[in-house]
């Protein structure tokens, strides 16, 4: 996989080697270096999704197909470019971070999404745990915590209609280059743009 083109750490003019002795003109150069940079998250992310063919075996899709499925259901049901894509990237932090990986993808998205999409990535795992927790003993209903919160009903609905049932050999499942225009319109948002403006849901966990 190669998410990193050659030479991108290539560094014309910095001369610092602590932070807190860089000039203003490095600095300014700096931002404008990371312009380009930012501009490829998008393609980054499409890159690496991928990967997760290799993430947790024994089910009857991989996860890189089970992100397909939810995204693709999501799209069927016409809900918003925003929420499709937040469905796409939901288990992206799988590899890398397996016990927390609704955090993983919720703060990729945090800057480009509304607070409730991103609130409802957070808690996708716990929600999740409805339908088997109580196959380990634990509390199906650990979710019941948030009942009252603005966003319960709509991550009850993510698990219920996209999440959990996208583990189907058989589902007519959109490829990603379907979903690549739409990764790339929501992440060519302005970060914490006013889609992340919500005076009465701050954006915070
Ligand atoms: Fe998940
Ligand atoms: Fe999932």
């Amino acid at each position: 996989m190669n998410i990193m083109p050659p030479g991108i750490n290539t560094r014309p003019n910095e001369s610092y080697r602590k932070m807190e002795d860089g000039t203003q003109e490095e600095y300014l150069l700096l931002k404008e270096l990371a312009v380009p940079f930012k501009a490829k998250t998008a393609d980054r992310i499409l890159a690496y999704l991928p990967a997760l063919q290799h993430s947790f075996p024994g089910m009857a899709v991989d996860r890189y197909v089970h992100c397909l499925q939810t995204a693709t259901q999501a799209f069927k049901a016409g809900e918003s470019e925003e929420y499709v894509v937040a469905a796409l990237l939901h288990d992206i932090g799988d590899l890398l971070a397996p016990d927390n990986h609704g955090a993983v993808a919720a703060d990729m998205i945090k800057p480009y999404v509304s607070a409730e999409t991103h609130w409802m990535i957070v808690y996708h795992n716990l929600f999740q745990g409805y339908f088997f927790f109580h196959h380990y003993g634990k509390d199906r209903n650990m979710r019941d915590r948030f009942k009252g919160h603005p966003c319960y009903q709509m991550t009850v609905d993510f698990c219920g209609k996209y999440d959990q049932t996208a583990f189907d050999p058989n589902m007519d499942t959109m490829p990603l280059s379907a979903f690549e225009p739409m990764v790339r319109r929501v992440f060519a948002r302005e970060p914490w743009g006013p889609q992340t403006k919500n005076e009465q849901f701050p954006a915070s966990y």
